[in-house]
C-alpha cells in the first residue's frame, strides 16, 4: 500500500526515542497521517508535546484516556502501517507475550496490518536467549524485526543493538508496507554483491566510467543482511546516503580492483550477484601528472581504450572450473529491445539469472524506483513491477530463493 496511510510510530523507553522525531516527520511530509504512541517511558525521554506538534494528532500512552472514542482498539483497527522505533527488550518481550497493558501494546493486538520492529538495546540484552528467542516468535507471527545496527550505543559501548537511522527504517518499513514482511529466507546463506559504477584514470584529475549511483545493489545487500544473510559489497562509486547496515563494504575503483576482489571472495559464497555497472574499457596508459590542453590536447583526443575483463563471466568460469557453486546472477542496462537483449546477454554470460532493465531516456540511474524482467536460465521470465528500489529488492531476491531450491 503507497501514501496516504494511517501510520502510527509506537515509541518506546530508550535514549534513541529521539530519533523517533525524524521518523513521524518523514511520514507526514510523505502525506501520511501519523499517529504517534509512546510508552510512558518513552516520554522520560521525549515530551509529548514534540510528538503531539510534530505528528498534528493527540498523543496518549495508557487506554483510560479518551475512553469515549474507544481508541485501544480504534487505532490499531485503522492502522495500514505500524513501527515500532525505538523497539526496547520489554516491549519486544511484551508484544510476544501478546499483553495489552498499554495503548501500544493494546494496539499491537487488534492490529492486522504489517507491523515493524526497530530494535534499540545494549548488545548484552539483544544478545540474551530470551530476547532472541521473543525476536524468533515475532518473526514467526510475520512481523518484520528488523536486525539492528552494530555500532554507538549509549554511553561509551558498541556494538550490535544500536537502532537504524530514521530514514533507513522509514524505508525497509514503506517497504514492508508493499510486500507484507521482509522475510527471513536468506538466514545462514552467504552473499556476495557488486554495486557502483568503475572508474578509470586518465590521469590523476580524470577518469571514464560508467554511471551508477549504486541505489539497487544497495538495496540488495540492505534486503539480504534484513534477510538474514551474511552480505559483502563490493562498492565502486556510490551516490547513497546511507551504506546499508549490516553489510561488510569493500571499496574499489576501477573494474580490475572490482575483479580482484569478488574472485577473491568468490569461492566462499552462495549467492553472487553482480549489480556494478562495470566500465567495459580503460585507456591503455594513466599518466602520472596532469595532461595539460595544449601540450597534451593530440593525446586527449585521442585516448587509446583496452578491454576490460568481463567479471561476470570469469565468476560464471570459476564456478565451471569449480572453484565457487554459488547462484550467479547479473543486471543488464538496455537502451532498446530490453527483453530480447536480455536473453541473448542471459545466455553469452552464462549466469544463472539477469534483472534486465530499461534505461531509455535516463530512466532507473540515480532514481529512487527501478523495474524490469528478471529472466532465468530455466526459460523463466518473471516481471518485475515498478517500485522502490528496496521493494525491486525484496522481487529480485524472492525470486533467487525460488531459482536456488
Ligand atoms: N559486467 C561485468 N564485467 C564487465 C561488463 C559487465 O561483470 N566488463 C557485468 C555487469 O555487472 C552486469 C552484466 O555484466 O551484471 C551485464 O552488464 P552490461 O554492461 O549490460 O553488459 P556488457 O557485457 O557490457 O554488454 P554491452 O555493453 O554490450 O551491452
Amino acid at each position: 500500500m503507497t501514501s496516504p496511510r494511517n501510520v502510527v510510530i509506537g515509541v518506546t523507553g530508550g535514549i534513541a526515542a529521539y530519533k523517533a522525531c525524524h521518523l513521524v516527520r518523514d511520514f507526514k511530509e510523505a502525506g501520511d497521517s501519523v499517529r504517534v504512541v509512546p510508552t510512558e517511558n518513552a516520554l522520560q525521554f521525549v515530551g509529548a508535546a514534540t510528538f503531539e506538534a510534530l505528528s498534528g494528532n493527540p498523543v496518549d500512552t495508557g487506554v483510560f484516556t479518551r475512553v469515549d472514542s474507544v481508541q485501544h482498539v480504534r487505532i490499531g483497527q485503522e492502522a495500514d502501517l505500524i513501527i515500532v522505533a525505538p523497539a526496547t527488550a520489554d516491549i519486544i518481550a511484551r508484544i510476544a507475550a501478546g499483553r495489552a497493558d498499554d495503548l501500544l501494546t493494546s494496539t499491537i493486538l487488534v492490529a492486522t496490518c504489517p507491523v515493524v520492529l526497530a530494535p534499540a538495546m545494549h548488545t548484552e540484552m539483544w544478545v540474551n536467549p530470551a530476547t532472541q528467542a521473543n525476536v524468533a516468535t515475532l518473526r514467526q507471527r510475520g512481523m518484520t524485526v528488523l536486525e539492528p545496527a552494530d555500532g554507538r550505543l549509549t554511553g561509551k559501548d558498541s556494538g550490535p543493538g544500536r537502532m537504524l537511522e530514521p530514514g533507513q527504517i522509514a524505508e525497509l518499513a514503506r517497504t514492508v508496507a508493499e510486500v507484507g514482511a521482509i522475510g527471513r529466507g536468506l538466514e545462514g546463506k552467504r552473499v556476495l554483491i557488486s554495486a557502483g559504477g568503475t572508474q578509470e584514470n586518465i590521469d590523476p584529475v580524470r577518469f571514464i566510467g560508467n554511471r551508477s549511483s549504486g541505489r539497487q545493489g544497495f538495496a540488495l545487500a540492505e534486503i539480504a543482511a534484513q534477510r538474514g544473510a551474511e552480505v559483502t559489497v563490493v562498492a565502486g562509486d556510490i551516490n547513497e546516503l546511507y551504506t546499508p547496515a549490516g553489510a561488510e563494504i569493500v571499496r574499489v575503483r576501477s573494474t580490475r580492483e572490482l575483479e580482484e576482489e569478488m574472485n577473491a571472495r568468490a569461492a566462499g559464497a552462495d549467492i553472487i550477484v553482480m549489480a556494478a555497472a562495470v566500465s567495459d574499457f580503460r585507456p591503455r596508459t594513466e599518466a602520472p601528472s596532469k595532461m595539460k590542453k595544449g601540450a597534451d590536447t593530440e593525446a586527449l583526443a585521442r585516448i587509446e581504450l583496452v578491454e576490460n575483463p568481463d567479471v561476470l563471466h570469469g565468476l560464471v568460469d570459476k564456478r565451471r572450473a569449480g572453484e565457487t557453486d554459488a547462484v550467479i546472477v547479473g543486471f543488464a542496462a538496455e537502451t532498446d529491445n530490453p527483453l530480447e537483449y536480455g536473453k541473448e546477454k542471459l545466455a553469452r554470460k552464462g549466469a544463472d539469472m539477469l534483472m534486465v532493465n530499461s534505461v531509455a531516456g535516463g530512466a532507473v540511474f540515480g532514481q529512487a524506483r527501478n523495474s524490469g524482467w528478471l529472466v532465468g536460465s530455466d526459460g523463466t521470465v518473471t516481471e518485475i513491477a515498478d517500485g522502490p528500489k528496496q521493494v525491486v529488492a525484496a522481487q529480485i531476491w524472492d525470486a533467487i530463493e525460488d531459482f536456488e531450491r
